[in-house]
């Protein structure tokens, strides 16, 4: 489903709120992935997975930035995230359905952390967003 006008503000507003607090939520957000979903671990076994790892910060600060990049981005996704979907389905041979679990829970830190925010409407405008994102990184799995 297309963001609608009131979609992308309220995303765009949420992440301004964010402000440089993406990587940290992203970082929430992979921890809880790895505990949820333990067989997404199998793709950072190169990596310190422990709880306040350096490492997973790093990369949480990765993904925030790509993620960041898509919010500035929202007409033009697929090809703002074109580089990084073939990454991941070349290079990283990551299976797209463990992105619906990131994005999962990515939802589920943003909720914990704003509860004030986190109307219908912008937990709406949120699940399209994440769905957007994580098709583009789908797209070249084709
Ligand atoms: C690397 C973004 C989901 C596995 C990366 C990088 C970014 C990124 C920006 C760094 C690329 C670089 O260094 O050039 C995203 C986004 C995701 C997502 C935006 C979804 C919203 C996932 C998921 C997995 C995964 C669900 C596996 C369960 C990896 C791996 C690397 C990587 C293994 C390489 C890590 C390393 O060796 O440093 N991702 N990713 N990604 N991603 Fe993702």
């Amino acid at each position: 489903m297309a963001l609608c006008a009131e979609d992308r503000a309220l995303v765009r507003a949420l992440w301004r709120k964010l402000g440089s607090n993406v990587g940290v939520y992203t970082t929430e957000a992979l921890e809880r992935t790895f505990l949820a979903f333990p067989a997404t671990k199998t793709y950072f076994s190169h990596l310190d997975l422990s709880p306040g790892s350096a490492q997973v910060r790093a990369h949480g600060q990765k993904v925030a930035d790509a993620l960041s990049l898509a919010v500035e981005r929202l007409d033009d996704l697929p090809r703002a995230l074109s580089a990084l979907s073939h990454l991941h389905a070349r290079q990283l041979r990551v299976d797209p359905a463990s992105f619906q679990l990131l994005g999962h829970c990515l939802l589920v830190t943003l909720a914990r952390h704003y509860p004030g925010d986190f109307s219908p409407a912008l937990q709406a405008s949120l699940d399209k967003f994440l769905s957007h994102v994580i098709s583009a990184l789908a797209s070249e799995y084709q």
